[in-house]
């Protein structure tokens, strides 16, 4: 048996964001590989008219966990969802669940945060800082604790051209910020958030960059780490390859390629396309989860895990690869035929929104009107367009990430281990 699957036999193990894809993932393997873990504590909250157990049912009834019913047939028993909402002050959390928390915990995942790029500055700061800050005030109540993986991105430091296994800081404390939010109205803070987030992009990742500094000023004695992965994609091979159910990001965009929606993006075709599968960032997490309990470093450990410094990809490469597979595997009834045009050139990308996408969709609203039924290619191209356009600023850049820590990682692991 693996070193790191041994680890976690017999661990109460806490996931925040378990429902989302990351965190899916992460349970997926936990259970998979370590069957005898004691119990996956997941914060949930209702959601779209599902209860917390209609919730894990299906997480659990799902393709993905197929695997894991046969090696851990009492999995149901094994997963504790426990209702929170990481909006709200101790993220009301009963007293009875909070209790158990604090008293069984052995590791901490913390996963959950808002990964829409357009979101408000209030609501991104309560979900990736506060929260984050209000997780690291319970772990640092609790005894049995051995790790505490904290998970951000490779772009909360986009703004530099660099970027090392450090945690920046930002240039006004989150503590201020955090306060200021507390009394200022929406109108102000929609105001003042461009001079806040300054050469940040979006407030995704000014917001995870200020949720490491957060981490890093609340460590107090725990054992912590942050781990940044680039674009997280499909699952490369485990539990089976090409695993989704996120259209975030590029998943969403070669979606849409594939249906035949988008056939030309403003994108520098020879930018690196830093996607990595998310097995391979679980498999890190794992691993990162087990070193930092086990040799437990003196400082806050950064890990990078990135694909463009291993097997560097770019989006014209990227391109092909997707029309390639559509064209053996296409879908069902597209739109389109699926076409990919890269341009770094303003006017030339507007041309071909203009002509490639707003006017066959207006058109096709047309005859969807003449025959009776309502129109919405208008409305869901004009959708995409915004989503591209917030994707721009990753699309048309290429960064260089140090991969010190994974590296060293990667030698202490068992030559199973080494292999996932
Ligand atoms: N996906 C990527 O490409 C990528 C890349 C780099 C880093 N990351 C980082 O990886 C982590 C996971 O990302 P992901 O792609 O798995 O995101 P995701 O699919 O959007 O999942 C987000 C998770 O956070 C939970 N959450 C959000 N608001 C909550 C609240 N108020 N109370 C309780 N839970 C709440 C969501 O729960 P609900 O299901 O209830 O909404 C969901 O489980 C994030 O920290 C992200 O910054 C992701």
């Amino acid at each position: 048996m693996s070193t790191i699957a041994a680890f976690y036999g017999g661990k109460s193990i806490l996931i925040t964001g378990a429902t989302g894809f990351l965190g899916k993932v992460l349970m997926e393997k936990l259970f998979r590989t370590s069957p005898d873990l004691k119990v996956i504590y997941i914060l949930v909250r209702p959601k779209a008219g599902q209860t917390l157990q209609q919730r894990v049912f299906q997480i659990l009834d799902s393709k993905l966990f197929e695997k894991v019913k046969e090696v851990c047939p009492n999995v149901h028993e094994k997963i504790r969802a426990i209702y929170a909402d990481l909006n709200q002050n101790d993220f009301a959390i009963s007293k009875e669940d909070m209790q158990e928390l604090l008293s069984c915990t052995n590791i901490i995942f913390h996963c959950a945060a808002t990964v829409r790029f357009d979101d408000t500055l209030r609501h991104a700061v309560q979900l990736n800082v506060t929260a984050t800050r209000q997780l690291l005030l319970m772990a640092s109540q609790m005894p049995k604790l051995e790790a505490f993986i904290h998970i951000s991105t490779a772009y909360s430091n986009c703004n530099l051209k660099h970027i090392d296994e450090v945690i920046y800081p930002c240039p006004v404390e989150p503590k201020k910020i955090i306060d200021s939010l507390e009394w200022l109205d929406d109108a102000i803070i929609d105001e003042i958030t461009p001079k806040l987030i300054r050469d940040w992009p979006n407030i995704y990742t000014y917001t995870k960059a200020l949720g490491e500094m957060v981490v890093q000023q609340e460590s107090r004695n725990l054992n912590i780490a942050i781990i940044r992965p680039s674009i997280v994609g499909a699952t490369w091979q485990e539990p089976f390859p090409g695993w989704v159910d996120n259209i975030n990001g590029p998943n969403g965009i070669i979606i849409a390629t594939g249906k035949g929606f988008l056939r030309a993006i403003k994108a520098t075709p020879m930018a690196v396309a830093d996607v990595i599968p998310v097995d391979t960032v679980v498999n890190l997490m794992l691993a990162v989860g087990w070193y930092t309990a086990v040799h437990r470093p003196k400082s806050t450990l950064v890990y990078h895990i990135t694909s463009g410094n291993m097997n560097p990809c770019n989006w014209h490469k990227m391109g092909v690869q997707v029309l390639a597979t559509f064209e053996k595997i296409p879908f069902e009834r597209p739109f389109r035929r699926p076409n990919a045009n890269f341009t770094s050139n303003s006017f030339t990308s507007q041309y071909w929104n203009a002509v490639s996408h707003r006017a066959p969709a207006i058109i096709y609203d047309c005859y969807l009107r003449l025959t009776g039924r309502k129109p919405r290619m208008t409305k869901l191209m004009n959708r995409l367009l915004r989503t591209v356009s917030m994707l721009e600023y990753f699309i048309n850049r290429s960064w260089e990430w140090s991969t010190y820590n994974t590296e060293m990682l990667m030698s202490e692991l068992s030559p199973e281990d080494q292999r996932g």
